[in-house]
């Protein structure tokens, strides 16, 4: 039996993927490329020594789908695939809608129809909107989200539980990613966002390979020790393994779970620059500029539902995550572009 991994070519998609391979599971990837490149598959069997099977296309292809489950044996599915940008998802709501909640609506479709009702899917910390007290557990009471890209999070966790009432067939995992960082030990694998990087970590290591001249710090006059905004980076080995504990879970007839996938540790904007200075002897120059719109002052995980459910803990701590991101960037400067 073979797990489908949608957006499998991603960034925590290709990094599941090796985590899966090295826990004896097959793995089918389904992605379209629109935002990650077919290369991540291939540092994944170089790092494995397994075949990633690989489908180009599209969760909302109903045709690529079927085609999938008549060839596959297909007994559940990580769902990651997605639109991710937040600014973007401002200007452009109606492809984050129906990309996001169209295409998961056709993928769950086309799974019942197949009798496979397990499903992981990606979620996000966002779901939690401005959280009055930190760290957040998973009985904080959803939020309201400050950009669709964090409202098709939210809709679609409520899609997916409503199907698991409808239907106790389903076993429906939601996780909630806290601030995915890092990379693959191996240097091979790691993040590559084309264009100007939004999320803090690429950016940095952008500015310490000589890409960027400077980190912009969105605000320093947060309500937070420093003043910059705090957050719960994760590495995204770590978070891989979530994934693995959570489709051992299902294996179990979970039912309907809601898990925090983080450290539990918040860290600020410059505790993250002091940390990779120490890490990677790089200077990291920056200065301080406005806050950006829709963030939060801080926000981290109360992960101990996890660990006692799934006996899933973060292993790596920020030095790790520091040293690894670095390790990727300087020997993939343009990504996985060459
Ligand atoms: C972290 C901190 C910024 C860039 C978002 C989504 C979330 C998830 C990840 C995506 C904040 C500061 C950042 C920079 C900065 N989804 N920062 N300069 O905002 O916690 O989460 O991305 O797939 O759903 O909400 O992550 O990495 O963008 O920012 O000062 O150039 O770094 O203000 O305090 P965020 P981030």
């Amino acid at each position: 039996m073979a797990v489908l991994v949608t957006g499998g070519a991603g960034f925590i998609g290709s990094h599941t993927c090796v985590e899966l391979q090295q826990a004896g599971y097959d793995v089918v990837v389904l992605d379209n490329l629109s935002n990650a490149s077919e290369v991540s598959l291939q540092r994944v069997e170089a790092i494995t020594g397994k075949k990633v099977k690989f489908y180009k296309g599209d969760i909302a292809d109903r045709k690529i789908l079927q085609e999938i489950f008549d060839n596959e044996k297909i007994d559940s599915c990580i769902h990651f695939a997605g639109l991710k940008a937040v600014g973007e998802s401002v200007e452009k709501p109606w492809e984050y809608y129906n990309n996001n909640i169209s295409g998961t609506l056709t993928l769950v479709d086309v799974m019942r129809k197949n009798n496979c009702k397990n499903i992981i899917f990606s979620s996000s910390s966002t779901v939690y909107g401005t959280p009055k007290e930190v760290p957040v557990t998973e009985q904080t009471p959803k939020g309201t989200c400050t950009n669709p890209y964090g409202w098709t999070k939210w809709m679609l966790e409520q899609i997916l539980s409503d199907l698991y009432v409808a239907d106790n067939e389903w076993n429906v995992i939601l996780l909630r990613y806290f601030n995915p960082i890092g990379a693959h030990k191996s240097g091979t694998m790691g993040e590559d966002p084309s264009g100007i990087p939004n999320n803090l970590m690429p950016y940095i290591t952008q500015v310490a390979v000589g890409k960027r001249p400077e980190l912009g710090v969105f605000g320093d006059d947060y309500d937070t020790p420093d003043g910059t905004g705090v957050r719960d980076y994760i590495h995204v080995v770590d978070l891989a393994d979530g994934h693995v504990k959570a489709l051992k879970k299902i294996e179990e007839n979970a039912g309907l779970k809601i898990y925090n996938l983080g450290t539990g540790t918040g860290y600020s904007v410059l505790d993250i620059v002091k940390n990779f200075e120490e890490a990677t002897g790089v200077k990291i120059p920056y200065s301080i500029k406005p806050r950006r719109a829709g963030d939060i002052a801080k926000n981290y995980a109360d992960a101990s539902l996890a660990k006692e459910e799934l006996g899933w803990v973060a292993k790596n701590g920020i030095k790790e995550m520091c040293e690894d991101s670095w390790r990727w960037q300087k020997n993939n400067p343009n990504g996985y572009e060459g």
